[in-house]
């Protein structure tokens, strides 16, 4: 698949989601944007391209963003995160955060919201060490179909063992619907939000950690570039950014800098502390 209609269907995603499709992934189009023409009663992925081309509402460039788009997650991914996030990261912010006992954290890109509910696991297990904290842990997605099945917090029996030991599994889910619901407790805890990380961070507030994994390998330097710095100013100067393991920052940014040791775990670097913290 080639051409000017398919030419344009690549700048149009990388100009609404920063997802960058090149002409190798033609296959990847036909299969995921199949279903949407299916939809909308026309006979082709070409036919889809060319209405696109010749100016679609927005909600269906939407809809073809949100196919266009890999929503792979599961509960305590690549677990590294998670064992550093119990060991080291919230340990140094519970002693030092004594006064205020607040801890805010974003969960950039959720998908369907095993990430966001692992960490609200994690931080429900650390019981008396954070009880009477405000505790706010903000997931968002550029996606609103992904994000209600996050906030449903149904999952299915291959999602629900993907990750989740049977002792978690028992504690924090309940059968429901066919799948297993997350319990209330966890689900008061996650505020699901659509965000576009290309639109920045101003109004989301500073976090002290940031969980932004498993994206940034969909776009371009420059857009890396831009989000990360971004991320940065939005990081506490002592917060902490879990990257996902495939990612890194050596040719994009010095906003932030890996810790020696940890695979995916970043912080902002002397240059970049905010000033007025
Ligand atoms: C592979 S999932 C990663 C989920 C989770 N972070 C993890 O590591 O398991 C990537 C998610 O990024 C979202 N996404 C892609 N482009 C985005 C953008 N520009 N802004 C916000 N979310 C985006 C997709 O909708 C998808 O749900």
């Amino acid at each position: 698949m080639t051409g000017p209609d398919y030419d344009h269907f690549c700048r149009l995603i990388r100009q609404a989601s920063g997802l960058v499709v090149t002409p190798e992934k033609a296959y990847l189009v036909s299969s995921r944007l199949g279903p949407v023409a299916r939809v909308e009663g026309l006979p082709g992925v070409a036919d889809l391209l060319a209405v696109l081309r010749a100016g679609a509402p927005d909600a269906l460039v939407q809809r073809c963003v949100d196919a266009m788009a890999t929503h792979e997650s599961y509960f305590f991914r690549d677990a590294t995160p998670f064992d550093q996030l119990v060991s080291d990261v919230l340990p140094s912010l519970i002693a030092a955060r004594q006064s205020q006992r607040t801890l805010r954290v974003w969960c950039a890109a959720c998908s369907s919201g095993q990430e966001p509910y692992s960490v609200a696991m994690v931080l429900q297990e650390l019981g008396a060490r954070i009880a009477g904290w405000k505790i706010e842990i903000l997931a968002t997605d550029m996606s609103e179909p992904i994000l209600m099945k996050a906030r449903a917090g149904i999952y299915n029996d291959f999602e629900v063992k993907r990750g989740l030991s049977p002792e978690r599994q028992t504690r924090w889910f309940k059968p429901e619907a066919g799948g297993w619901k997350v319990s209330p407790t966890l689900q008061q805890m996650v505020q699901f939000r659509q965000h576009n990380l290309l639109q920045g961070t101003a109004g989301l507030g500073v976090f002290d950690v940031i969980f932004c994994r498993n994206v940034l390998i969909y776009f371009d330097v420059e857009n890396k570039r831009q989000i990360l710095e971004q991320v940065s100013r939005a990081m506490a100067n002592d917060g902490s950014l879990f990257l996902g393991s495939a990612e890194t920052v050596l040719g994009v940014t010095s906003a932030v800098e890996s810790t020696p040791g940890v695979r995916g775990l970043y912080r902002k670097t002397e240059t970049h502390l905010l000033r007025s913290a």
